[in-house]
């Protein structure tokens, strides 16, 4: 039987160019989707799939983040004093337990390999789960716990979650070179990050969740910048194939690239619309302004 994954690294060290100026002075991961912050959904899912430590790899100017996920016992007394039950309930379950979450600096934001890597000492030796936050997937079952599903069933190993992107966009992503695919699984001959569309080898890409056996530290390491000149996670995955299981799992669901101006609009429309509270105020103001254009 394969191990249970109980930690999960959340690296949130990334200067998120992207979405600058928002992201100038408030990290990328406090940007709220209608109205919780990405990565209160990730350490949602993270929950959801049976997480009991949540592992963060900040940097600078992360500081908010470690404020969110703490007691704010000024506005917990004013909603007290309010009567506000329902919020204060709400924000008191958002705090995770004592002793279960944990910070580690990266000091240099050198890339994701690097940032999965500075976790070492605090995962040790077992598989672990890494969630990005500002991928956010809109799901029945959060994505985590499928992945946490399929390893059990093939029996551990290293589980990516992939989804087919177009292929003009294969340069923005770790892209699989593909093996069987069984069901909702696939077996990964290859991994290239960020290849030109023309030396892509396929259009299934990786997105922001793994599972991870520890050997991976050991390779990241002495791993090498790569793509964009950052130390990545994706080569020193493609340096495990062959020696662990390796598989790919085509999750239920629908992503968006928070970290993409255009992919946070699209999620905080579609995260609204999932919302009963919200969805008919949403669609009738999409359709006004559609009608305006
Ligand atoms: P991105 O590729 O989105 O980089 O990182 P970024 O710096 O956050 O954003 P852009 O591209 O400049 O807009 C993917 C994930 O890896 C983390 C980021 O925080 C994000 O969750 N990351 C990236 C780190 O923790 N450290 C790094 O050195 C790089």
């Amino acid at each position: 039987m394969s191990k249970k994954i109980r930690k999960a690294v959340f690296p949130v060290g990334g200067l998120g160019t992207r979405f600058l100026p928002a992201t100038k002075a408030m990290p990328k991961e406090m940007l709220p989707v209608v109205d919780k912050p990405l990565i209160q959904y990730a350490v949602e899912e993270a929950r959801a799939a049976g997480i009991e430590d949540l592992i963060f790899v900040t940097g600078r100017g992360k500081a908010t983040i470690e404020d969110h996920f703490d007691h704010s016992y000024e506005l917990e007394s004013v909603l007290s004093e309010r009567n506000k039950k329902g919020l204060l309930q709400e924000l008191q379950a958002s705090v995770p337990k004592p002793g279960s979450i944990a910070y580690i600096r990266q000091q240099e934001p050198l890339g994701l390999g690097h940032a999965v890597w500075c976790a070492k000492r605090l995962v040790g030796d077992e598989p672990f789960a890494v969630i990005l936050a500002d991928d956010l997937i809109l799901a029945d079952t959060p994505c985590l716990a499928q992945m946490v599903e399929a390893r059990e069933k093939v029996g551990g190993g290293n589980m990516l979650a992939v989804m087919e992107v177009p292929h003009e966009h294969t340069s923005r992503y770790g892209i699989l070179s593909l093996g069987e695919e069984k069901g909702n699984l696939v077996t990964i001959n290859g991994l290239v990050e960020k290849p030109a569309p023309k030396d892509a080898p396929s259009n299934m890409a990786v997105i922001g969740r793994y599972i991870l056996e520890p050997e991976i530290f050991a390779l990241l390491e002495t791993q090498q910048r790569g793509a964009g000149n950052e130390i990545q996670l994706t080569d020193a995955l493609s340096a495990m194939l062959g020696d662990i299981p390796f598989h790919g799992m085509k999750f239920e669901g629908t992503r968006y690239d928070c970290g993409d101006k255009i992919g946070f609009l699209e999620a905080n429309i579609a995260f609204a619309l999932n919302r009963a509270d919200m969805r008919d105020d949403i669609l009738a103001i999409v359709k006004k302004i559609a009608a305006t254009l």
